[in-house]
């Protein structure tokens, strides 16, 4: 049984993510912690409430975190995800209410209670992370391992020509996280943008519960949209649901030991992430970054798993 902690930004992806580990007994989710970043961290943070009764996991403790990034402004990306950040989908008020700790100081407990077992799954802006690191740096070599989605190499950016949404919203924080230390594993843009999912994929979910199903077209038509208007693509990029996939079947993507950085100075090139593929700077990698991905099984695996539910 894997302990994760997600720190997440709901989201439609994110919430796609959700509905993936909810359906994963591999998974033993110790909490959910919440951060700006595709919305503001007060609607990530209804959303996550919300959330956790459509998937049926109103158990996991929920906690609100970090506002606003470490230095930068605040972005939020509600032309990609809508104004409540689930796109065209509706959900109940929750019943669910936060739990009392912030999310760093439950991140700090959690990773001290279970020492060496926690993973942290990380499919937003790192603040969460690095205001943990910054606030207890004894939590570092604690951690088991963290899985961030977040960055792109070889790929375009999705924020700036040269820059991934999870790091433009927070590059300090994906700096401290990226050199601290952990046992890093990046999920790029590279492996999670040949991940489209598609209208045919939601042919696939005719046994799903409908309350899931539903969910699913509501969330991704909204999705699917912006993506045809601001990239050209017949469908809609699911990069959180991979990270969360690589944890239950790691044989999904091919990983590659890279010294990673990220720019934070850069007139044009601030929050762009770049992985010393020739070794030119003679430095000890820091990540291992999935390069490749088998994008039918994981399709597959997604798809099945939402039956499941
Ligand atoms: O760039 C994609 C990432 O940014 C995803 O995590 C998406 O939810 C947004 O947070
Ligand atoms: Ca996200």
């Amino acid at each position: 049984m894997q302990r994760i902690i997600l720190d997440t930004d709901p989201g439609i992806d994110d919430a796609l993510a959700f509905l993936l580990l909810a359906a994963s007994p591999e998974i033993s989710l110790e909490a959910i912690t919440v951060t700006h970043g595709n919305t503001s961290v007060d609607k990530c943070t209804e959303n996550a409430l919300k959330l956790v009764e459509l998937a049926g996991i109103s158990h996991v403790p929920v906690a609100r975190g970090a506002d606003q990034p470490l230095v930068k402004a605040l972005s939020v990306a509600e032309e990609t995800h809508g104004d409540g950040g689930l796109g065209y989908a509706v959900l109940p008020a929750s019943k669910v209410q936060i739990v009392e700790p912030k999310a760093v100081d439950l991140i700090i407990e959690l990773i001290h209670k279970y020492p060496k077992e926690i993973t942290l799954l990380c499919i937003g802006p790192m603040t969460n992370i690095a205001l943990a690191i910054l606030k207890d740096p004894s939590i570092v070599p604690l951690v088991k391992n963290v899985v961030s989605m977040g960055g792109t190499f070889h790929f375009p950016g999705n924020s700036t020509p040269d820059s991934e949404y999870n790091v433009f919203c927070d590059p300090e924080a994906f700096d401290i996280v990226v050199r601290a230390g952990f046992d890093l594993t990046i999920v790029p843009l590279d492996v999670t943008y040949q991940c489209i999912f598609t209208k045919e994929h939601l042919t696939r979910l005719k046994e799903v519960k409908p309350s899931i199903r539903e969910f699913i077209e509501d969330s991704t038509r909204f999705y699917m949209e912006f993506h045809d208007e601001y990239q050209a693509i017949d469908g809609c990029a699911i990069n959180d649901p991979l990270a969360a996939a690589i944890l239950v079947k790691p044989e999904l993507v091919s990983l590659r030991d890279y010294y990673v950085t990220v720019e934070l100075k850069g007139e044009h090139t601030r929050a762009k992430t770049s992985a010393d593929h020739f070794k030119t700077l003679n430095k000890q990698p820091n990540a291992k970054v999935a390069m490749e991905v088998d994008v039918p099984g994981f399709m597959d695996f997604f798809i099945e798993r939402m039956k499941s539910l």
